[in-house]
């Protein structure tokens, strides 16, 4: 079992180097199967999340080499057959396979997705746009089998009842290669939707408007192999921003996008946290007094429900008393009830979280219960006095490219330990 030790109240400087987006590459891996030919993909995480995704695509026949950063896919050998129920239930974006799949083979049989537990997290908008595009579900025990019942998709369109990332990007991947045109209404817009149509566009597919809330797809017949810079993890660079502004004395944060992070960097401007932002870095000052304030998440470009639970700690640095609430994942709430074992003065009330911040966070032995509460509890981690040690660090490894070396360049004091 690993775990994570932290000795706290230790002032960071330095620069840290975001890594390229997990939500994009856990997309653009099972669309690259969709090619005739090879697909290489540059700025390639380094998480637990890639590494499950190449474990499913080699026992699929695919070829994947890794050079650092670097990812070659080499679709040629790869056969039609079930996915392996283990593999596939590890990480809930096993479902691009489902859309990658029928659009590759008309038919795809998996296992039921999983990932982290955030509350029910239904698929029913990923089946219904298969199934307007002529797909037929059926399950038996744990697996799910899409069949294109001519053997073929057809261009549909398709009205998304909840703006979904998930259901938009699998409905992209079965309309690639359908017959005719596919049209989303009430697309999800954020930038990992746009990463993975450049990737497919730049394979020779005709993805119209990712980025807004309409796009329209025209089916063709085959796509070919490219070579891709896989987008910086926003959410990942709104993580150490915040633990920049916790216990930072003058952080950079390179290899970022402002533009993808806006209303992150306007609410922690309502806090008064000081920043520099420039073309592809933020320069997070040593803070002063910060101000409780609100936070409600939304879809993109609204605040990441990703980054609600890494602003928390800092939140919980701020003079006065306010509310989260998640109306994404209501269930995101896993931090709560550990951030109050380190003393933080927190509660779950009703459909909301209420704070007070100002007290100091003391070490403490903590669970991490999800991937984003478990970069929460780092932060508190760094913040408090004492030692904390977080279990169930697996969630944070499945998203956090090299957490433990980033933070240690920092001057933290942090360590991966291996228990029995
Ligand atoms: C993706 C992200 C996740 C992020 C979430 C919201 C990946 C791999 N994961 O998850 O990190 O927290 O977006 O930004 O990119 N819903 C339905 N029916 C569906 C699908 C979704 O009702 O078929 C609901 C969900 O319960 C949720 C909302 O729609 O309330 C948004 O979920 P969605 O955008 O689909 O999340 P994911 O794609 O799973």
């Amino acid at each position: 079992m690993k775990k994570i030790k932290i000795t706290g109240n230790r002032p960071l400087s330095g620069e840290i180097t975001i890594s390229g987006a997990k939500n994009s590459v856990v997309a653009l891996m099972p669309a690259a199967i969709l090619a005739d030919g090879i697909v290489t993909l540059d700025g390639v995480p380094n998480i637990s999340d890639v590494d499950s995704l190449i474990a499913i695509l080699e026992i699929m026949g695919v070829s994947v080499t890794r050079d650092g950063e670097t990812l070659t896919i080499d679709p040629s050998g790869l056969k039609s057959m079930p996915m392996p129920y283990g593999k596939i239930n590890s990480l809930r974006a096993s479902y691009y396979f489902y859309g990658s799949l029928l659009g590759r083979f008309g038919t795809a049989t998996v296992g039921l997705p999983g990932g982290c537990d955030l509350g029910p997290r239904p698929i029913d908008l990923h089946l219904k746009a298969f199934e307007a595009m002529g797909a037929e579900i059926s399950y038996e025990g744990d697996t799910m089998t899409l069949k294109a019942i001519d053997g073929q998709l057809y261009g549909a369109t398709i009205y998304m009842d909840t703006v979904s990332v998930g259901a938009t990007i699998n409905t992209i991947l079965a309309a690639v290669k359908a017959k005719g045109r596919t049209v989303i209404e009430n697309a999800a817009r954020e930038p990992e939707i746009i990463d993975v149509a450049t990737l497919l566009n730049n394979m020779g597919a005709r993805i119209r408007g990712a980025g807004t809330d309409v796009i329209t797809i025209e089916g063709v017949e085959s796509l070919s192999g490219t070579r891709h810079q896989v987008i910086p993890d926003r959410i990942e660079a709104g993580t150490y921003v915040a633990l920049a502004a916790a216990v930072g004395q003058g952080v950079r944060v390179t290899n970022v996008l402002y533009e993808h992070l806006e209303s992150f960097i306007a609410k922690l401007e309502e806090m008064g946290v000081r920043m520099t932002v420039s073309e592809d870095s933020i320069f997070v000052e040593e803070q002063g007094t910060l101000k409780a304030v609100n936070v409600q998440t939304s879809p993109y470009p609204g605040f990441a429900t990703d980054l609600q639970q890494p602003l928390t700690p800092l939140l919980l640095k701020a003079h006065g008393q306010a509310t989260i609430k998640d109306t994404i994942y209501e269930k995101r709430i896993g931090h709560v009830a550990e951030l109050a074992r380190m003393s933080a003065d927190i509660e779950v009330k009703g459909d909301r979280i209420a704070y007070q911040g100002g007290k100091r966070l003391e070490g403490a032995e903590v669970k991490a219960t999800d991937l984003r509460a478990g970069a929460a509890l780092v932060i508190a981690g760094l913040m408090a006095q004492g030692e904390t040690i977080i279990s169930n660090v697996e969630f944070i490894l499945r998203g956090y490219s090299n957490i433990i070396e980033k933070l240690s360049a920092l001057g933290a004091d942090i360590q991966l330990i291996e228990e029995d």
